[in-house]
């Protein structure tokens, strides 16, 4: 536990992944986008047929199965990139729909017990910036530096726009908008581990900085922390 671990919590599209890996990057660490397992089970359980609407998933049997799926996932991650079973998924599970069913799979209990050592190995010197929703609260409770990261929900919508219209996927703002202000509302409600701001998170909100400017204040807060 003496290795030091940077924690980035927040909700969709509120930019942690970027945060994350920028910090990651200044500072020669290692990154765990925990949202990408998350993903990945939604994705294993599309593949394998198991259903995961919110109906299917109210059965303890189909709970059960997505527990087993995420606790022998077969994923490696290589070279920035994602393999699920042999396939290269680095981009299919970038898409909505598995962002959707994400947020689905991972409010059952036992998906996130079967992801918890998953994450915890990524832990590892010289050190982990972790980005997710319970990374502070539940993952890693003694990092040295939690960061609750916000920004409102247009400005968000905003981005994930611009981000999808320049890889040629068409999309909406207002499904955007509605699509995240969903997964939001369900990733909050949720009984186990919710998303929430960790008592001693620092809270900071990127509406109106820049990424460079999100970057330099974790640097200082981390310096602040040595
Ligand atoms: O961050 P990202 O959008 O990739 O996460 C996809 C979904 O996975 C989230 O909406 C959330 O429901 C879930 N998730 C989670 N805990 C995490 C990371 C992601 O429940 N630590």
């Amino acid at each position: 536990a003496d290795i030091p671990v940077i924690c980035i919590d927040g909700p969709t599209a509120s930019g942690k992944g970027t945060l994350a890996t920028a910090v990651a990057e200044r500072l020669g660490y290692h990154v765990l986008d925990s949202g990408v397992l998350y993903r990945l089970v939604g994705l294993a359980a599309e593949r394998q047929g198991i259903p995961t609407d919110a109906a299917s998933l109210t059965q303890p049997a189909v709970a059960e199965r997505l527990g087993q799926l995420a606790a022998t996932l077969p994923v490696r991650f290589d070279a920035g990139r994602v393999w699920l079973d042999g396939e290269d998924v680095s981009d299919a599970v970038r898409t909505e729909s598995a962002g959707m069913a994400a947020s689905r799979v991972s409010a059952l209990p036992p998906v996130r017990q079967a992801l918890l050592d998953l994450q915890r190995r990524f832990r590892a010197l010289p050190g982990l910036v972790a980005d997710g929703r319970d990374m502070g609260t539940v993952i890693f409770p003694d990092a040295a530096l939690k960061v609750f990261l916000t920004a409102s929900a247009e400005q968000r919508a905003n981005r994930r726009h611009k981000q999808l219209i320049s890889k040629g996927i068409p999309a909406r703002i207002e499904d955007l908008l509605a699509d995240l202000k969903a997964r939001d509302a369900r990733d909050m409600s949720r009984q186990d581990a919710p998303l929430k701001p960790a008592e001693d998170a620092l809270p900071l909100d990127n509406s109106a900085q820049s990424i460079e400017e999100s970057v330099q204040q974790v640097l200082a807060w981390w310096q602040a922390r040595r």
